[in-house]
């Protein structure tokens, strides 16, 4: 569909199409009829005077299972832009890594007027954005729409969580309307701006430098579980027609750089390819757990992965603990203390997480390093210590935990903001009666 601004130069959403469904499927789509070729990528004359252009969100020359990418026909060509300028830097040196547990309490909402972009704020990261490895974990807090802008990111594709506030994400493949209980995974270098729905949003983002996130396989669980493909939403081609400034941000090195187009690079008016960005409903998770005794380890909550060069070791697993049926006979039935190889970073999008009594509040965020000794609070151990097992609903709650091979590194920032003390909630566990 081809779209004008209004009269307040924001872009009016028509009612769209019905989204395309799967996860990593080849996709077609365009939004002027005759736009796409039929049969070929790269026509000497496309249709309309339009230019292809191939995204490749992998080599080229990986195995076709692992080849990502997208062909994109637009009013202009991408390469078309004046240099970029340092803009500022996107994330501060931080610290080194440590062992330390942490927590942070939600951040406030601004007290001016902040878009999403500007409210981008890195809490953790780990790995190497220019050798392709880590992740960058981060929170947002807008009450603004951004203007004439777009961002994309050269340094991973982005994983969007809103835990409060509805968000709609115009990137140059399609418009995905969000909520929270639901995600958004943009590829690396798909350009994007976000409009608030209501008068404000909270989240999280995930900006993943590794391999692209994909479906975990499912082994002896069989070809159904977890996250299914067909629950993934892909929108159809969509493009405005403005010729006025736009703000083109990237971050690229971990640092912003901006230059100004003559138009809105949101051109694209059709395009086909298996890189593209995606919607998934947390509430669609098909939560699988123990129905006889103990309970399997979190990677049964696994929604996407990022593989390392090291199969069976993650760069990132995005993990969720939603609401579910707890059964098991005789078992200790929240999350077991433990110290863990991987790397956890927590945040909670609603309700409360079944392991920790207070201090984790929706739009928190909690920090347990490799090998860091964690699990319940003292009063979370005690109520499932003393707890009649029958069987029990955890109700309406969504927690979720970005795992990473890496250790997380907290900016200066997050750090000067951590919360006081939080070793204390596992103070007064009595000593086992041995003797
Ligand atoms: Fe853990």
């Amino acid at each position: 569909m081809r779209v004008q601004p209004d009269d307040h130069g924001e872009t009016a959403l028509e009612p769209q199409p019905a989204m395309m469904t799967g996860f990593g499927n080849h996709f077609a789509t365009e939004a002027l009829p005759g736009a796409l070729p039929i049969g070929r990528n790269s026509p000497q004359r496309p249709a309309f005077g339009l230019y292809a252009e191939q995204l490749s969100g992998t080599a080229f020359t990986m195995a076709r299972a692992e080849n990502r990418r997208s062909w994109l026909y637009r009013l202009r060509p991408s390469a078309s832009h004046p240099a970029y300028a340092l803009a500022r830097d996107a994330a501060d040196a931080g610290q080194p890594a440590g062992p330390n547990r942490l927590r942070w309490d939600p951040r406030p909402l601004p007290e001016t007027p902040t878009n999403f972009h500007d409210s981008i704020l890195p809490m953790l990261w780990n790995g190497d954005a220019d050798a392709m490895t880590g992740v960058t974990f981060s929170t947002y807090a807008c009450t603004a729409s951004m203007g004439n802008q777009a961002f994309f990111s050269a340094d991973g594709e982005m994983l969007v969580i809103p835990e409060q506030g509805g968000l709609i994400l115009f990137t140059e493949m399609g418009v995905i309307d969000l909520e929270p209980l639901q995600i958004a995974l943009i590829p690396r270098g798909v350009r994007y701006r976000v409009a608030l729905k209501g008068a404000a949003a909270r989240g999280y983002l995930c900006e993943n430098h590794g391999a692209p996130f994909r479906l975990p396989d499912l082994g002896p669980i069989g070809s159904n579980g977890l996250a299914n493909p067909r629950d993934f939403e892909t929108p159809h081609a969509w493009f405005e027609d403005r010729d006025e400034p736009f703000e083109l941000i990237q971050k690229f090195g971990g640092r912003l750089w901006t230059t100004t187009l003559d138009h809105s690079p949101f051109d694209v008016v059709a395009w086909h390819g298996n890189l593209a960005p995606v919607r998934y409903d947390l509430r669609h998770f098909n939560t699988l757990g123990s129905i006889s005794f103990d309970h399997p380890d979190p990677s049964i909550f696994t929604v996407l992965t990022s593989p390392s060069d090291t199969p069976g070791r993650a760069n990132a697993d995005f993990v969720i603990f939603p609401p579910r049926w707890l059964v098991a006979e005789d078992t200790f039935r929240p999350p077991w203390f433990h110290r863990n190889l991987m790397s956890e970073a927590m945040g909670l999008i609603a309700g409360a997480y079944d392991a920790k009594a207070d201090g984790f509040a929706p739009g928190g965020i909690s920090l347990h390093n490799r090998m860091s000794a964690h699990g319940p609070d003292v009063a979370s151990w005690r109520a499932a210590t003393d707890a009649v097992l029958a069987p029990q609903k955890i109700a309406d709650t969504m927690a979720f935990m970005v795992e990473t091979a890496l250790p997380w590194r907290v900016t200066d920032w997050a750090m000067a903001r951590a919360q006081p003390g939080y070793d204390a909630v596992w103070d007064g566990i009595p000593k086992a009666r041995i003797g």
